[in-house]
């Protein structure tokens, strides 16, 4: 397995470019089972986790060719010839349910295993069975699979959300496109990745309005054609990269960055006295010597502050003048680099959802486990900030969701480098 080996260091100063977003392409990918005729996306990531998807579409019968170093996804689902999603695919993604709505709206049925992912709590997927048999299907839950019927294709239905899934109003507006009638979403999520899958789908011909607010009206259509769509840029990807020289000082330009995209993120950078400018290619992030001020954060849906950037924000916060209050309100187990922070030198007690970090002067390097994705590249900007080298073993995490992380960081000045393990 391999290591990634950060050496703590001076400013930063360069020019990162920010790649096309890992979970909108992942939702915009089985997007593709909803056409017979050509799907194309254009400015992909290179991850593993497209890998995963594209395994398991190829699985159903779908032709995925990548083009252009893997920037371009040409899809087709002219012919799907199964309808069976396998646990020994899904197990490795959580995102995999998101073929359940496509291929049960456009043949009526489908066999799709329970997912895995990330270890960071229990994520179940009843909010998107829910929705189906909303919209009509029928549904049984056996030997691990959720077996999904609509015989007379589904329907539109109100489906009203208890509380935020990203996923669920993905899967939810998939289907919705080719029930019969009208699917409205309440309580909808309002992810950008959301708004991107609505863009393209509308291009594919569907009828959809409202995306982007708590409520998506869907017209079913009795069928979409192919479309091409250039994913959203990755505001994950992108708060990393801007907390780099947050972190250990410098001057970064994070090309294709969009405030609209990290709003509530950016306020608290303001809150801790980094600069973020606007300027004509993406988001230049500059810190001056000198601690941050800490901030207290609670992740929330979209528009506040992402779950997916509380970890890295964490690492920041480790060397934050004065004490931060961090609230993980979406997943109920998201603090698992806390401990790993913890042995390079911060100050954290974790309490249930909540932890408190004590700024201290300066981390440690130490040999670290990446435990998730976000955690993994949480260890790799703590350890840009570290006296001395911090190896963080375990990097397919990693590798699930940033390209080439040791080149871009490489790239700006940081000292960063892949072990190759066995
Ligand atoms: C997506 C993102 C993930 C991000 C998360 C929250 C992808 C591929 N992944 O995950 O990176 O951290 O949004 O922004 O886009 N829940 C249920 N029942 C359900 C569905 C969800 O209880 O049927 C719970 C989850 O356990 C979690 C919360 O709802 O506590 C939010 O999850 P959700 O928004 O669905 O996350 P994902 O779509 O899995």
């Amino acid at each position: 397995m391999d290591s990634i080996i950060v050496t703590g260091n001076g400013p930063l100063k360069g020019q990162i470019p920010i790649a096309g977003a890992k979970n909108a392409c992942l939702t915009l990918m089985p997007a593709t089972l909803l056409s017979e005729e050509p799907l194309t996306l254009t400015n992909a990531p290179r991850l593993s986790d497209i890998a995963t998807m594209t395994q398991l579409l190829q699985s159903l019968g779908a032709e995925v060719t990548s083009m252009q170093d893997g920037q371009v996804l040409a899809m087709s689902s002219h012919d799907l010839d199964n309808h069976v999603a396998d646990y020994d695919i899904v197990r490795k993604m959580r995102a995999s349910i998101l073929v359940l709505g496509p291929m049960l709206a456009r043949d009526g049925h489908a066999v799709v295993s329970l997912p895995g992912g990330c270890a960071i709590g229990a994520r179940p997927v009843d909010l998107h069975l829910k929705a189906f048999e909303a919209m009509g299907a029928e549904l049984e839950l056996k030997d691990g699979y959720v077996h999904a019927k609509a015989p007379g294709g589904l329907k539109g239905g109100e489906v009203v959300f208890p509380f935020v899934s990203v996923g669920a109003t993905e899967n939810a507006l998939m289907a919705a496109t080719l029930a019969k009638g009208t699917t409205v979403l309440k309580n909808a999520a309002r992810e950008p990745e959301i708004v991107d899958l609505a863009q393209c789908l509308r291009k594919m011909g569907a009828e959809i309005e409202g995306e982007g607010t708590e409520t998506i009206t869907v017209q079913g259509v009795d069928r979409l054609r192919g479309a091409t769509h250039p994913v959203v840029t990755d505001r994950i990807e992108l708060g990393t990269y801007m907390l780099a020289p947050a972190i250990c000082g410098g001057e970064v330009e994070c090309l294709g960055g969009r405030i609209d995209l990290v709003g509530a993120f950016c306020e608290k950078l303001d809150a801790a006295g980094i600069s973020v400018e606007e300027t004509a290619n993406g988001l230049k992030v500059g810190c001056k010597n000198g601690r941050v001020r800490a901030v207290d954060v609670t992740t929330e849906p979209f528009p506040g502050f992402p779950t997916d950037l509380q970890a890295q924000m964490m690492a920041l916060m480790c060397t934050a003048d004065g004490t931060s209050v961090l609230e993980e309100k979406i997943f109920e187990n998201r603090f698992m680099h806390a401990p790993e922070l913890i042995r390079m030198g911060a100050d954290i007690d974790v309490h249930g959802g909540t932890a408190t970090v004590k700024g201290v002067e300066r981390l440690k390097g130490a040999p670290v486990m990446a435990t998730d994705l976000r955690a993994s590249v949480s260890l790799i900007l703590a350890g840009l900030a570290a006296e001395g080298e911090t190896v963080v073993n375990r990097v397919y995490h990693l590798d699930r969701g940033y390209e080439r992380v040791e080149e871009k960081l490489g790239n700006v000045g940081a000292r960063i480098e892949r072990v190759s393990g066995s």
